[in-house]
């Protein structure tokens, strides 16, 4: 039997898997001309961005802005909820989608996930429903659909809007449809790791003329590119430059036009590249069936294609003869195959909410009354089982690679089920 590489062997794989991101020569001259030019040219390369990434999504009307965090609190303030509403959330998210609720002067209550699916459970929802219930945020965790059949069916019951956090799903699809197109607004990151990198940025869908109006001016204070935008949709066309006066409670949230420069041509590659993440997703988990103690979280088929922004795992300590969550990471890295533990607390756990330094009741003016939701009783076993012991990630590069990759990964996780004695002394 091969010794296993972090007791001293030879690794599985010894080729790094493909680079993320990768920004090409075309687009670094496209950066450096667009810099060269000043950020306020005619041509606002941002206007462009917005319409394609719209198009290849199915929406209707795109708004640039300059992160996924901003995209979530203008998409929550071009709501226009009530001040406490509460905006039902997963656990299983990172904190922008908790803090945008917040800075929103809305309450975050928070909803167990499927522990097979790790994505927020219908059921869940159901049981956070309240009278003061303003929106659901769909969190794709990972870039696999959450059930928007159940969670469109609840919302529309109750009135009350989604709103999609796809930081993690660009180009992934329930039933066929782009995820962040399916409720009110989608909010998209664009970050250097995200699946679809501009370096930094982030923007969001809608098909509602009203809802992209508000976000154009809650996103930006009197800027040229609301007019641009204007003249590219017609939408918003009644007012003009002369006529309006600082007419939102707006932030200078707006996208850099070197975001967009950067953007535009991967859009070109999202499709592709979504295809072979959740091909390799597929054959990966097909191929986990037979693993005791690993398996793939379950995929759906209305998630009918996952953006795979992270590859989820679901581990088991007692198939593997108790060896640490932690240490069987160290060990798969060493063999080879990225990989890290993914959150590793639920977000109903965040240090604000337990209010240690007086910040949590510095929030609570802004969303009115201190609100009913209790934080440190928040019923989320699923969540924090799969932080504190489960959850394992494999990021998106590695989704990019041959089946062969996929392979070596089944053959890193075996060897190190047999070879699990060789750790004691490796142990985290
Ligand atoms: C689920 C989720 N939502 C929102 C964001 C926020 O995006 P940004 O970092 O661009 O502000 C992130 C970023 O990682 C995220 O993972």
């Amino acid at each position: 039997m091969a010794t296993l590489a972090l007791a001293g062997g030879n690794p599985v794989r010894t080729t790094p898997f493909p680079e993320w991101p990768v920004y090409n020569e075309a687009s670094i001259d496209a950066l450096t001309t667009r810099l060269r030019a000043g950020d306020r040219g005619e041509e606002d390369p941002v206007i462009a961005f917005e319409q394609t990434f719209a198009e290849a999504c199915g929406a209707r009307y795109g708004v640039g802005l300059n992160s996924g965090t901003s995209a979530l609190e203008v998409g929550l303030q071009a709501l226009r909820l009530d001040r406490g509403a509460e905006v039902i959330v997963s656990p299983i998210t990172f904190f922008a989608s908790v803090s945008a609720i917040l800075n929103a002067g809305c309450v975050p209550v928070f909803a167990d996930i499927d522990p097979e699916t790790y994505n927020i459970a219908p059921r869940a929802i159901e049981a956070a429903l309240s009278s003061r219930t303003g929106a659901i945020m769909s969190v794709h965790f990972g870039g696999v659909s959450c059930d928007m059949e159940a969670i469109l069916a609840i919302a529309s019951r109750r009135g009350v809007p989604v709103i999609e956090d796809a930081a993690h799903a660009h180009g992934g699809t329930w039933k066929h449809r782009t995820l962040g197109s399916i409720g009110a607004v989608g909010c998209f990151s664009f970050g250097s790791s995200k699946n679809l990198p501009a370096g930094g940025g982030g923007g969001l869908i809608t098909d509602d003329p009203v809802i992209y109006e508000r976000a154009s001016g809650y996103g930006e204070l009197n800027h040229p590119r609301r007019q641009r935008r204007r003249a590219a949709t017609g939408v918003g066309s009644v007012h003009t430059a002369a006529q309006e006066f600082f007419p939102y409670a707006s932030g200078n949230r707006r996208m850099h036009p070197v975001h967009a420069v950067l953007g535009l041509p991967q859009i070109a590659q999202l499709d592709a590249q979504t295809q072979r993440r959740d091909t390799n997703g597929r054959y990966l988990t097909g191929l986990l069936d037979d693993v005791a103690g690993v398996v793939a979280r379950r995929q759906d088929s209305f998630a009918t294609r996952a953006a795979n922004h992270v590859y989820v795992l679901r581990y088991d300590a007692q198939a593997f003869g108790g060896l640490t969550r932690a240490t069987f990471v160290e060990a798969l890295k060493a063999e080879g195959i990225p990989c890290q533990l993914g959150y590793l607390r639920p977000m109903h756990h965040a240090d604000l909410f337990a209010d240690k330094d007086g910040e949590l009741s510095r929030v609570w003016p802004r969303v009115g009354e201190k609100p009913a939701a209790q934080y440190s009783t928040a019923d989320c076993p699923h969540a924090e089982r799969a932080c504190a012991d489960e959850m394992i990630t494999l990021p998106t590069n590695v989704l990019l690679d041959s089946t062969e990759g996929m392979e070596q990964i089944l053959s890193a996780i075996e060897k190190i089920q047999a070879g699990q004695h060789e750790l004691a002394a490796h142990s985290v």
